[in-house]
């Protein structure tokens, strides 16, 4: 017998940027492609396109300006209580310029998630696309992890190569790597459903 959790996940998105990961699962989710509801948008940058996308798609948003806090813990407890407002079961990271610290980390034990450009371990941090491009690597890709409190290295969920091509310059390798998010991220993100889901029905007798 299932235990009725096929319901849709509800998810919030951290974002600091353009967006275009938030965009790319709300149009999977539009399309069916993912089961789940985003809830919230938490953004730490006032002036970010993803704010603009938000409202264009009418998901609520919680934003906030580190600065005017006394530390990550006092911001990071109230994105907790607008994430219990909202019942979020996962937060999926997509361009949060911000490690996550142990007050989000204890709440959502396992049930962050982050999306990476480049092969993980390799280049982790800031300007991955551009590290790959100035190592003269041939191969990169996307990595798609579980948050723990290190600089994306959490464990592997997911990873997609992409061979480099002698012409490619910094920009249209990006470009590449951005179309490979867009479609690995909501993928890995219902596949990761769907696996706690059959765990699920298997210890339910
Ligand atoms: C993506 O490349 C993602 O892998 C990284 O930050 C970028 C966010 O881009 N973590 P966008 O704001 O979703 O367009």
């Amino acid at each position: 017998m299932l235990q009725g959790d096929n319901r849709m996940k509800k998810i919030a998105v951290f974002a600091s940027g353009s967006g275009s990961n938030y965009q790319a699962i709300i149009d999977a989710i539009k399309t069916g492609k993912l089961k789940a509801s985003v809830e919230l948008l938490v953004c730490d940058q006032p002036k970010a396109y993803v704010l603009d996308r938000a409202k264009s798609e009418q998901t609520p948003t919680f934003q906030f300006e580190p600065k005017t806090y006394g530390s990550k813990e006092e911001f990071e407890k109230e994105i907790v209580s607008e994430l219990r407002k909202y019942d979020v079961e996962f937060l999926i990271l997509a361009g949060y310029m911000r490690l996550i610290g142990p007050t989000l980390l204890k709440e959502f034990s396992n049930r962050i998630i982050n999306i990476h450009p480049s092969l993980l371990p390799s280049f982790p941090g800031k300007n991955a696309i551009g590290q790959a491009f100035q190592a003269g690597v041939k191969v990169t890709g996307v990595t798609v992890h579980f948050v723990d409190e290190g600089m994306d290295t959490g464990p592997i969920i997911a990873q997609q190569a992409l061979v480099i091509d002698q012409d490619d310059t910094e920009e249209t390798l990006a470009e590449k790597i951005h179309e490979i998010e867009h479609e690995l991220y909501p993928e890995t993100i219902q596949s990761l459903f769907e696996q706690l889901f059959v765990k699920k029905e298997e210890v339910t007798p």
